[in-house]
Formats: structure tokens, sequence, C-alpha cells
């Protein structure tokens, strides 16, 4: 038997594996290359006729999954694509570096697209709705004031204090729907501090159950036929105009000014230039910033923490641990920046956010042409960036389905870089830091006071809003965990 050379053999090695490699690497640098040159306008499905993929796009799925659109194009096309809604071609993306670009050059690049539907029902003057110096000088009013919050002790009793008497009149022979326990729980914060608002005021309960039409209204369909919910919120916006508008005109006609008026109200009125319309506008899109968002998160929590006990078990023992050591140094109760630093419990909180994708996407429009990594993004074009995606890539967060809080543990700035509950840029989220400690407050009433589980199984399901098919009803059992 003869063997082939030395010569032969690495002329055999070359066809078979280095020349093929070598293929690759230059065929992948001249797409790079030519991607770099000639720009290209993201490839993606055409969808259906007229409706494009609105329907696919939208289709509910279970919590952290993404749903077979996103799923499938992904893989197909990559992490930027683009799609169709109604005929217009948008481009989405799951790309965390677009995603960041988008959001930091808003207002540069690109700006909030709200659609003319939700323009409607949030109106013109709330934050959402303003760009160029008139949102800065509004912002510059609301930024400060939400900052002033961690030095308001009395502020975080009014929220425990909130959290134990909701607990009480919510419970109904043991059960407790959270939907409607967290719901109320949220708004009464933010009302609070919107417009000294309470639950024992007379309008409240009204507002509250116009404000639960009203955001519900802004989430369904644009239909505008009699009984649909956006009709609903449509007729619910001026009454909760109308309420906002009598606490202006009462607040008008005081003599003096009070420690209460001490809100958000009492800061806008400062400003000579703002109409009433300006502010009830401000005060209506600030409450609403706070409560179909906040609520969301904390019906996560409690279902996620009933589902992972270890979980539980770990943030009583951390809620314990810091009264203890508060006492030890004679300090009675627990401050906004004690709340803020528990460590485990904010883990928590992130990965909820994480998992379950409160506000899965926000919607850009460009307003110039722009190239970003060998993408064109035409001026006019919506660009959605999928938060959700970014939250659930597999190869940033390992399992990214589970709930792991313990995966925040370690700082590690690739996973803190994907993480974007709150948005980026010069829009994030203004009530991200109350929206941590208002529900960090709310776990430590509830962990040290009460053992909870379902009634009946109710799993999330995602789509424009989380929501729970039967508003999470569970059972709550008295037990004194605290020291
Ligand atoms: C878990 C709770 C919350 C989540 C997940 C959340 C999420 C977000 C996101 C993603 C944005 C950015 C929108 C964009 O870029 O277009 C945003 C903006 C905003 N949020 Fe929140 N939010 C939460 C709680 C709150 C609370 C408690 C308040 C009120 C106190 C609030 C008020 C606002 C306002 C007024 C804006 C508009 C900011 C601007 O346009 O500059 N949010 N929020």
């Amino acid at each position: 038997m003869t063997f082939p050379s030395p010569s032969t053999v690495l002329v055999i090695i070359f066809t078979i594996i280095v020349s093929p490699t070598i293929a690759i690497v230059v065929a992948q640098s001249l797409k790079s290359y030519r991607k770099k040159r000639n720009p290209m306008f993201p490839p993606g499905p055409m969808g259906w006729p007229l409706v494009g993929s609105f329907f696919s796009f939208y289709k509910p799925r279970p919590l952290s999954s993404l749903g077979g659109f996103m799923e499938q194009n992904l893989s197909r096309y990559g992490k930027v694509f683009s799609m169709n809604l109604f005929g217009e071609m948008m481009v989405v993306s799951a790309d965390v570096e677009l995603n960041r670009y988008v959001m930091q050059n808003e207002m540069r690049l690109f700006r909030n697209n709200l659609p003319a539907h939700i323009h409607r029902l949030i109106g013109d003057f709330a934050l959402v709705m303003l760009i160029g110096d008139v949102y800065r000088h509004k912002k510059a009013i609301i930024v400060p004031f939400i900052n002033m919050f961690r030095q308001q002790a009395d502020f975080v009793r009014y929220i425990e204090h909130l959290a134990k008497g909701l607990m009480a009149s919510s419970n109904k022979g043991g059960i407790i729907y959270v939907r409607e326990f967290a719901t109320k729980f949220s708004f009464y914060v933010v009302a609070k501090k919107a417009m000294g608002l309470t639950p024992e005021d007379p309008e409240a309960e009204q507002l509250l159950r116009d404000y639960v039409t009203f955001y519900k209204g802004l989430y369904a369909a644009p239909i505008n036929f009699p009984g649909s919910m956006y009709r609903k919120a449509l007729k619910a916006r001026p009454n909760i105009i109308k309420a906002i508008k009598k606490k202006l005109d009462q607040r008008k006609a005081k003599e003096s000014v009070d420690e209460e008026d001490d809100d958000l109200l009492g800061s806008l009125m400062k400003e000579s230039t703002y109409t009433w319309e300006n502010i009830c506008d401000t005060i209506l899109g600030f409450i609403f910033g706070g409560v179909a968002t906040t609520s969301t998160a904390i019906c996560l929590v409690f279902y996620l923490l009933e589902n992972y006990p270890k979980a539980l078990e770990e943030m009583r023992k951390e809620h314990l641990e810091c009264m203890r050591s508060k006492k030890e140094n004679g300090e009675e109760k627990l401050t906004w920046d004690d709340y803020k630093n528990m460590r485990f419990t904010q883990n928590v909180i992130s990965e909820t956010l994480r998992i379950g994708n409160v506000a899965p996407n926000l919607w850009k429009k460009a307003t110039k042409d722009v190239e970003f990594k060998g993408y064109f993004i035409p001026e006019g074009t919506t660009v959605v960036a999928h938060l959700a995606a970014v939250h659930l890539n597999p190869s940033v967060f390992e399992n990214p389905g589970q709930f792991n809080p313990w995966r925040w543990d370690t700082k590690d700035v690739k996973k803190a870089n994907n993480l974007l509950p709150f948005g980026g840029g010069v829009r994030h989220c203004v009530g991200s830091e109350l929206a941590r400690v208002e529900i960090s407050i709310l776990l430590h009433y509830l962990i040290l006071n009460y053992d909870w589980e379902s009634v009946v199984p109710d799993h999330p399901v995602s789509a424009a809003l989380v929501t729970f098919p039967k508003d999470l009803p569970i059972r709550v059992r008295a037990v004194d965990y605290s020291l």
C-alpha cells in the first residue's frame, strides 16, 4: 500500500478545509463591505393585503415568548427586518445597538410616533406628545419635582399606609383580585403626587373608573363604534379633564397655599404661560404613565414570586435584615433610599421587568435619512424598537424565559446594557425610580404580613399590554413575619 507524500497531504487539507473557510470569510467580508457601501432597507415579509402583518404582530402570546411572527422573522432575516402595517413599511429592530441609537437620537434623528388615535386620547400637551423647547421646558419642571420624592419621608409613609389600607379593603373573604388591587394602588400613588388626590376624596372612585376605561381603550383596537373600548375611552377623557380642572379651580380659589399643594399641579400652576388645557393634559399624561405600567409590573411580581418561592424567601430575608440593622441603629422606619438599595429586591424587580416586558416596544419615526450598521432607514420610516426581543435574547440572557433574579447578582455590563424597560435617551421614563420604590414598599408590607396562592391558574398573556384573563385572583392568609 502506498501513502500519499506530505506535499499531497497538504494539498488535500488545503482543498478540503482551508480554501472553503477562506472563501466563506471573503464572502462575508465582501457582504459587509457592500452593505457598508450600499446600505439597504432591511428586508421582511409583506404580510396580508391591506392589513399587512398587523394581526401576526399583535397576536397574543404567553409571557416570555416573542411569538411566532417575531421568532420566524428573526431567524429568517436577522435582528433587523421590515414589516408592513396597513401599507406602511416599518423597520422592526431587535438589535440593542440600533435601539439605543434610536432612543439616544430622539429629537435629532427620530421622534415619538404615536398614532393619531392615541394622540386624540392623550391630548396635545402631555409630555410624551411634546418635542423641542416646549418639551425641554416642561421636563425641567417634572424631573426636579420627581427627584424631591426621595427626601419626602411622609410620601414613603403615605405609600405604606396605602398598601395596608388597600390590602384590607380589597380583601373579599380572603380573596384579592390582584389586577384591581394593583391598579388602585398605582393610581393613588401617582394621583397623590400629581394633584393631591387620595382615596378619601369624593371624586376619587369615579376618576379611577374613568382612568381604567381610558387606558383599556388606549391599548385597544382604534375602532370608534358604539360600545367599543376606544369609543368608551374617548368618552372617559373629558370626564378626567373635568375632574382635574375642578381641582385646578379649587386651588386657584384658595387664598393661601397649603403644604399638601406641593404637587405637580402646584408646580405647573406657577407657570404663567400654561393654559388650563395644558395643565390638565400634563396631569392626565403623568397619571396615565404611572398606572397601566406599574400596575402590570405589580401583577407580574405577585405571579412570579408565587411560582418561584426561593426568590420570595430570599427577599423576605433581605427585608428582615434591613429592618434589623435599622433597629440596631435606633431608626424605626425604612426610607426611600433603604428600599432603593435593597439589592435582591431590585434584582427581583429588574428580572420581572425583563421577563414581563410591560412596555414591549417603542415606536419612533426617522426625521432624516439614517444609516446604521449597513441599514438604510429613509426619512419618515417608523422604527419599532423591540425592547422585548432584546430582553429575551438567549445570547445575552441564558434561559431567557426563566425567572432568575440571581442573574443580576454579578455586575455584568452586557446584561445591564440589554435591560431597557424604561426606555432610554431624553425620553427615559421620568417615573422609573418611583415605580421601583413603590413596588418595593408594597412588597415589603406584603411579604412580611401575608402568604398567598392563586385561587385558579391565571397566566399572563402578552400583546399590546400584558393582561391576566381572570384578573389574577389570589387567596391571602395573614402571617406575621416581622421581627
Ligand atoms: C414599571 C413601570 C414603568 C414602566 C415599565 C415605564 C416605561 C416607560 C417607557 C419605556 C418610557 C419611554 C417612552 C418613549 O421613549 O417614548 C416611559 C416614559 C414615561 N413614563 Fe414611564 N414607565 C413606568 C412607570 C412610570 C411612572 C410611575 C410614571 C409617573 C410617575 C411614568 C411616567 C412616564 C412619563 C411622563 C413618560 C414620558 C417621558 C418623556 O416623554 O420624556 N412612568 N415610561
